[in-house]
């Protein structure tokens, strides 16, 4: 199986074409908690659907895991198992997420990294954790990835605090490696309680891992089905993009180059978020 890839900073890119980063990343017996069936609801014109059958992907049950999970609360949570808490408001989550110590990212974080933006956002977009300068600072994508996003949101004309912009993990994973199938799991409630509260109408995935979370494991590669409108666990309609940090590695603004075919991803996303 070909070596999982990574698309942060500081390490190698060429993950956008790993196929099942979850499986690669996850600790046997993790690897097939969670499936779902992988829905394309929408082609943009000009775009080459996936050649992938999507179709044959299993649906979205949680599957019992060949081995005993070590700890229960590894299972994943599945939107349809969400339980919206009384009275719950974006700064409880905040307090929650600061005093989490569910997983081992709590021990080597400085700041836990909840999100930002408007609790009224019809946008969501999701990374899959904090980094370095986030996680010094409390705030998602600052750094320079978070830095290339802003200029790609305002270039498309959104204000940054008009969408909601935050991660599936909210704990900086050490030495920025990809966030484990277990830390996602246990942090995903966060990410729920969010979305309940803000009820945005368009999520964007900023990358395979966030994609693999929120669409499915068994979502194609970014590279194929960036751009394109999919389903996802939280019956959100969802786009997978491009991570910026992915885009900064390639300068070029040529047709056909990662930024150029951000250019189009956004300007579609803008589209589609000024329809609604
Ligand atoms: N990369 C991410 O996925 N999230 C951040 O907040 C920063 C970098």
């Amino acid at each position: 199986m070909a070596k999982a890839k990574k698309v942060r900073d500081d390490v190698d890119e060429s993950l956008i074409e790993a196929t099942d980063i979850v499986s690669l990343l996850s600790e046997p017996g993790f690897a097939e908690i969670y499936d779902r069936e992988i829905t394309q609801i929408e082609c943009r014109e000009g775009f080459e659907l996936p050649s992938v059958d999507l179709s044959e992907s299993l649906p979205a049950v949680l599957c019992a895991s060949s081995e005993e999970p070590k700890v229960d609360r590894c299972k994943i949570r599945l939107w349809s198992d969400f339980k919206p808490i009384e009275g719950d408001t974006l700064e409880k989550v905040i307090a929650d997420i600061a005093k989490c110590e569910s997983c081992d990212l709590c021990k080597t974080r400085n700041k836990t990294v909840p999100g930002a933006g408007s609790s009224y956002a019809k946008l969501m977009l999701i990374g899959e954790g904090p980094g370095a300068d986030e996680d010094a600072t409390g705030i998602p994508f600052v750094g320079k990835a978070g830095q290339h996003l802003d200029k790609i949101l305002a270039a498309a004309g959104f204000k940054r605090d008009e969408v909601y912009i935050c991660n599936v993990v909210k704990c900086r994973p050490p030495n920025n490696r990809d966030p484990k199938m277990e830390e996602m799991a246990v942090c995903s409630q966060f990410l729920q309680r969010q979305i309940h509260l803000i009820k945005p109408c368009l999520i964007a995935c900023l990358g395979n891992i966030a994609v693999k979370y929120v669409i499915g494991p068994k979502a194609p590669g970014i590279t194929r089905i960036h751009g394109q409108w999919f389903d996802s666990v939280f019956g959100i309609k969802t786009m997978p993009m491009y991570h910026p940090s992915y885009l900064l590695r390639d300068n070029s603004r040529e047709k056909g180059s990662p930024n150029w075919e951000m250019w189009q991803d956004i300007k579609a996303l803008k589209q589609k978020y000024d329809s609604i």
